[in-house]
């Protein structure tokens, strides 16, 4: 029996867990990623699955040939779901540990991989947290896969905009608040909007975090989303790292992923910080959080540009700051975007505005294009 405690953890594990089901053609595509990933070393290794949430990856490790996983969630309900799931299915090679390294030590046999997807960013102490899986892994052919989630994109502007204005939901007002989200918004933000910290990596803060932790990378693999779909956007390329824990041969620099909008960036910050203002009762904050969700999600399209995602984003900010009487109040480069925007919004002449000179890819669509709201 649990004794199951109301933690910040556990209400965001439920939020973006309770409902979901491990489905095997999923972990099907699950295990040929791994298998692409690490190959041969895969079959017979002791692996460790941290933060392994539903669990969906640890149970890929044993469909791609690993001989045991350690599957540890610091939230009580991931864990009583997966062990449910294991005794419902006979799936006797895996340990499920109800843990949180930065709390305590986990006693575990010497691992061969250890599997960090989609968790360093959630920790507040990610150097501690890796340095205590390194210790869990102290062989020489010892293999990491570290996430992290990528800063200046696309992604961190929308999500911590979004967090802003509806700060770290719990599960039942989520799922009230949820019912206005499109499923794509509803599926990130189950995540994102819920989880109680997130940070965002610059490669350059990723690599110290590695080399802090004495991992080297030696490979960048393709990512899961680019292993399903051929390619990924350019609103979010998070850091994945294969490493090694011992000096490598051929270990790698780590670089910035390609994207071109920084310039774009900068203009809907000055828009954001415009809403942030003009937007002030609680109610109409989460409803323009949610809005902004819909809008990046839904216009994201099947392409590897995000230009249309960051076009929308300024059309609904300048809604919002219609809405709330917010477009005569702005200052500085908000209010240059928006002397901007009123000009194309009555497809006035515009090129010898201040703000239309700006080297950014919307600020020309603005420019030549007129708009409507
Ligand atoms: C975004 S989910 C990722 C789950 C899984 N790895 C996946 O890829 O689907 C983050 C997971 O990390 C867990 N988590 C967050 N902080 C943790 C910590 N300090 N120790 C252990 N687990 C943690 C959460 O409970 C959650 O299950």
């Amino acid at each position: 029996m649990y004794l199951v405690a109301p933690t910040p953890i556990n209400d965001y594990a439920n939020t973006m867990f309770r409902r979901e089901h491990l489905h095997s053609g999923w972990l099907d595509k699950c295990a040929a990623y791994l298998k692409q990933t690490f190959g041969d070393s895969l079959t017979g290794a002791r692996v460790i699955d941290y933060g392994c949430g539903r669990g969906n990856w640890g149970l890929a490790f044993l469909r791609a040939g690993a001989e045991h996983v350690l599957a540890i969630d610091a939230a009580i309900d991931n864990v009583r779901r997966l062990e449910d799931y294991c005794r419902r299915n006979e799936i006797s090679n895996i340990d499920i540990v109800h843990g949180d390294l930065l709390c305590r030590n986990i006693p575990s046999e010497p691992a061969d991989i250890v599997w960090l997807y989609g968790v360093m960013h959630h920790v507040s102490r990610p150097l501690a947290l890796l340095q205590a899986l390194r210790d869990m892994a102290p062989g020489r052919d010892a293999q990491f896969y570290v996430y992290g989630y990528d800063a200046h994109s696309l992604r961190q502007f929308t999500v911590e905009t979004a967090r802003q204005l509806y700060p770290r939901p719990h599960e039942d007002a989520f799922r009230q608040e949820s019912l206005a989200l499109t499923r794509d918004a509803r599926r990130r933000a189950r995540d994102d909007l819920a989880a109680p910290h997130i940070d965002w990596y610059s490669a350059m803060t990723f690599a110290e975090l590695l080399s802090g932790a004495g991992l080297e990378p030696v490979a960048r693999p393709s990512g899961f989303e680019t292993f399903l779909r051929g390619h990924s956007n350019q609103e979010f390329q998070p850091h994945e790292a294969l490493c090694r824990g011992v000096p490598a041969d051929g270990a790698m620099l780590w670089s910035e992923p390609e994207r071109g909008y920084g310039d774009d960036l900068s203009v809907l910050s000055a828009l954001a910080r415009e809403v942030n203002f003009a937007v002030t009762d609680g109610p109409s904050r989460t409803r323009t959080a949610l809005g902004l969700m819909n809008t990046h999600f839904a216009n994201l399209g099947d392409g590897t540009s995000c230009a249309d995602a960051i076009y929308e984003i300024f059309l609904y900010f300048l809604h919002v700051l219609d809405v709330h009487g917010g477009l005569g109040q702005a200052e500085g480069l908000g209010a240059e975007y928006i002397e901007l925007a009123q000009a194309a919004l009555a497809d006035a002449p515009r090129g010898h505005l201040r703000a239309a000179s700006r080297s950014s890819a919307l600020v020309r669509r603005v420019v030549e294009q007129p708009i409507r709201l």
